[in-house]
C-alpha cells in the first residue's frame, strides 16, 4: 500500500534505530495516522493485547519482532534462554483466538534453538522475524493473485461493476501489505475491473467503518460502509456478487473463526446463493483441530466496547456512553463459520473447498497427522 505515495508497510524496523519496531497505532485511525515506537518485548505485547496492532497476521508478525526486542533486553552475561522463553510466553497470552501469534512464536522459538550466544540470538531472531514479514506480503500478494480470478470471473459474466462485501478489517491494516480479503480486490482494482465494495461496520470495535473504509479510500476503491445487519437485505436483493472475508483460525476441516459475525453473513449468503470466500495464509491453519466450534478458543473482551463506541467530534475524538450504564454487555469477539457454508478457501497456493481434503489437496505436506 501506498501512504502519501510511499510504499507502506504496517510494521517495520525504524530506518534509523533498528533497535526500534514501529507499528501504525491503528486505535487513531482513521482520525490521525501515527506510529508508535515499540522497544520492548512488554511494549509489544501491550500493542497487540490493546490493539494498537491487530489482524490475525499482524498480531504474528509483532510478536516475532517482540521476541527480537526480548533478545536485544538480554545482557550477553545472562542465561539468554529463559528470558526468552518467558518473553514468547507473555506474547502467546496477550490474544486467544488469532492462531498465527502462536504459529510466529514457535518459528521464532525454533530459531533460537539453532543459536548458542545471546548476540547470535538478537542476530537469528531478527533475520527469522524479517523472514515471516517477507513472507506475509507475499503470501497476501498470491492470495490476491489467486483471488482475483473470482471477481473476474463475475465481472466478465456480468460486464457491471462486481459488488463484494467484507467483514471487519482482513485488509492491509491486518497483515504487513496487501491484506487477506483486500488483496484479490485490490488486485481487481488495480487491474481495471470495476469493483465496489460493501463494508460491514463491524461493531463493537468498528474495524470496518475505522479501517477497512479507509484503507480503501487510501487506494481509491468505491466503497460504502454498512450497518452490520444490513448484508442479508443487500443479498436479497441482489447486489452483493460475492463476499471475501479473513479468518483467525481455520480448521483441518475447514471451519472458520473470523471476527463475530461472520456466521450470521455466511448464513445469508448460503440462503441466497451468494458466494462466500475466506482468503487466509497458511499460518492461519491450525492442523491440529477439526471442529471449530467446539475446539477454536474465542476471545471475549471488555464490556466496555459494547456500551461505548468512539468518534470525532467537534472537540476531537470523544467516547460515548450508548446504553444504560448499569445494562452488562457481552463482547464475544469471535464467532466461526462452520466449514459449510464456506464456498472455497483462497490461500497462497490457491483455492480449494473448504473440507480436509481441499485444504490437503494444497498442503499434502500435512496429511500425516
Ligand atoms: O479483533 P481483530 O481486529 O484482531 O480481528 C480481526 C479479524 O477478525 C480479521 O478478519 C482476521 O484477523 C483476518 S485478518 C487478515
Amino acid at each position: 500500500m501506498k501512504i502519501n505515495g510511499e510504499p507502506t508497510r504496517t510494521i517495520r524496523l525504524h530506518r534509523d534505530n533498528p533497535r526500534i519496531v514501529q507499528v501504525i497505532d491503528q486505535r487513531q485511525l482513521p482520525h490521525q495516522f501515527t506510529w508508535m515506537d515499540l522497544t520492548t518485548a512488554d511494549e509489544a505485547a501491550y500493542a497487540i493485547k490493546d490493539m494498537v496492532v491487530r489482524g490475525a497476521p499482524l498480531i504474528g508478525a509483532t510478536a516475532a519482532l517482540g521476541l527480537y526486542l526480548a533478545a536485544l533486553e538480554v545482557s550477553s552475561a545472562d542465561d539468554f534462554r529463559g528470558p526468552l522463553y518467558q518473553a514468547a510466553e507473555r506474547l502467546g497470552q496477550t490474544r486467544p483466538t488469532a492462531v498465527n501469534l502462536h504459529w510466529a512464536l514457535n518459528s521464532q522459538l525454533k530459531a533460537l534453538g539453532q543459536v548458542t550466544t545471546a548476540a547470535e540470538a538478537v542476530e537469528r531472531l531478527r533475520q527469522n522475524a524479517e523472514a515471516i514479514l517477507d513472507a506475509d506480503e507475499e503470501q497476501c500478494y498470491q492470495i490476491g493473485r489467486h483471488g482475483v480470478g473470482l471477481i473476474e470471473a463475475i465481472y466478465a459474466r456480468t460486464g457491471q461493476t462486481v459488488n463484494i462485501l467484507t467483514h471487519c478489517n482482513a485488509g492491509w491494516l491486518a497483515c504487513v501489505d496487501w491484506g487477506t480479503a483486500t488483496s484479490p480486490i485490490y488486485q481487481a482494482h488495480d487491474r481495471g475491473i470495476p469493483v465496489h465494495v460493501w463494508v460491514d461496520e463491524t461493531r463493537p470495535r468498528n474495524q470496518g467503518a475505522k479501517l477497512t473504509a479507509w484503507e480503501l479510500g487510501q487506494h481509491g476503491v468505491p466503497h460504502t460502509v454498512i450497518p452490520d445487519n444490513a448484508g442479508g437485505h443487500l443479498m436479497q436483493h441482489g447486489l452483493v456478487d460475492l463476499a471475501i472475508v479473513g479468518s483467525d483460525r481455520t480448521t483441518r476441516q475447514g471451519d472458520v473463526a473470523n471476527k463475530i459475525g461472520t456466521y450470521l453473513k455466511a448464513l445469508a449468503a448460503h440462503d441466497n446463493d451468494v458466494p462466500f470466500y475466506v482468503a487466509l495464509p497458511s499460518s492461519t491453519l491450525d492442523w491440529t483441530l477439526r471442529d471449530g466450534v467446539k475446539e477454536i478458543p474465542i476471545e471475549q473482551r471488555s464490556q466496555d466496547e459494547v456500551k461505548y463506541m468512539d468518534g470525532l467530534s467537534p472537540r476531537g475524538v470523544t467516547s460515548v456512553l450508548i446504553c444504560p450504564e448499569a445494562s452488562p454487555a457481552a463482547n464475544y469477539g469471535f464467532d466461526v463459520t462452520p466449514a459449510r457454508l464456506v464456498t472455497g478457501l483462497i490461500t497462497e497456493r490457491g483455492i480449494c473447498a473448504a473440507s480436509e481434503e481441499g485444504l490437503l489437496s494444497l498442503f499434502p505436506e500435512q496429511s500425516a497427522q
